[in-house]
């Protein structure tokens, strides 16, 4: 086995509080292996074992970041870890985002602005101008806007209760946005991600979508994050997929499969 494919056992450098519910873990790393905005990382507690994508990328200061939202019993058990405790990660694994051209637009639900907040962090380096939806249930929820104001991206938030800038879902924010973007990506839940790419389909702005499915080996082996019969495996050859990718991906916005690979539908 590849030795990328052993988790490294490393210590809790850093932990960041972003919300009350998203806490970012952050990591010495010392870069042998490229790191892309996008890409993931297994995570294992020496119990159970769960990808999170990677949301800071610094190798100036030798570090990477995963922000975790606390949703059951593996992200409550990391949660109640501290500085200088221990986790295995294995990886990066996946395809991450490519940038192109001047103008990026983000669309980022809840924890999916995670990979989104690496991303911006590239692209601004890279002379890019970036706008940001920021979207989330609440204001408490809108996570990053601290890092992505400091970086220079032009932030518009929504939030589902009104209670921080436009009241309603990210893709009805959308449809107001003003702008000429020469590629978006997007992450966040996927009813969301699916109206967000029709609408930016019909603009004809090229579009990454970052997918979640419930993964096991990582690395492609196990087929449990295979998408219908399209031979593409969220794992290998996601987590970010284009657009037209997914136009031939029937499960896309409509199901997704639990541990068993029973259809679950999102809506
Ligand atoms: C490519 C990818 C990147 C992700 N990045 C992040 C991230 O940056 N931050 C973050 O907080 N979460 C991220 N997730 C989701 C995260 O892996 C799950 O929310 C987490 O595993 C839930 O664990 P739990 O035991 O606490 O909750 P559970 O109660 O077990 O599950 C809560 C939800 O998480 C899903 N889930 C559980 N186990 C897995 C698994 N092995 N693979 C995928 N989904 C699972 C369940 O279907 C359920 O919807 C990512 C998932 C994928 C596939
Ligand atoms: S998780 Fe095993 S093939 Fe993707």
């Amino acid at each position: 086995m590849d030795s990328m494919n052993v988790p490294e056992v490393l210590e809790i450098k850093r932990i960041v509080e972003e919300s009350e519910s998203v806490k970012t873990f952050i990591f010495s790393w010392d870069f042998r292996q490229e790191v892309r905005p996008g890409q993931f990382v297994m995570v294992w507690d020496f119990r159970d074992e769960k990808p999170m994508s990677v949301s800071l990328i610094d190798p100036v200061r030798s570090e990477i970041g995963i922000s975790i939202r606390r949703v059951g019993e593996f992200t409550g058990r990391v949660h109640g870890l501290s500085e200088g405790d221990l986790l295995g990660i294995r990886g990066p694994y996946g395809r991450g985002f490519e940038l192109m051209g001047r103008d990026l637009l983000l669309v980022g639900g809840g924890i999916g602005m995670a990979p989104l907040a690496a991303l911006a962090d590239e692209a601004t380096a890279r002379g890019m101008r970036v706008d940001a939806l920021v979207a989330a249930r609440t204001a408490d929820e809108l996570l990053f806007l601290d890092r992505l104001e400091a970086a220079g991206v032009n932030i518009s938030t929504c939030t589902d209760d009104g209670s921080c800038g436009f009241k309603g879902f990210a893709h009805e924010r959308l449809l107001t946005l003003e702008g000429n973007h020469d590629m978006a990506a997007v992450c966040g839940p996927e009813p969301m991600m699916f109206q967000v790419m029709r609408i930016l389909d019909e603009r004809s702005v090229p579009v990454q979508l970052s997918l979640e499915r419930y993964m096991k080996c990582a690395v492609g082996i196990c087929g449990q994050c295979c998408l219908d019969d399209t031979g593409f495996r969220v794992c290998a050859e996601g987590p970010v997929f284009w657009s037209q990718e997914l136009s031939r991906v029937r499960e896309f916005g409509r199901y997704r499969r639990d541990p068993a690979g029973r259809r679950v539908p999102w809506w």
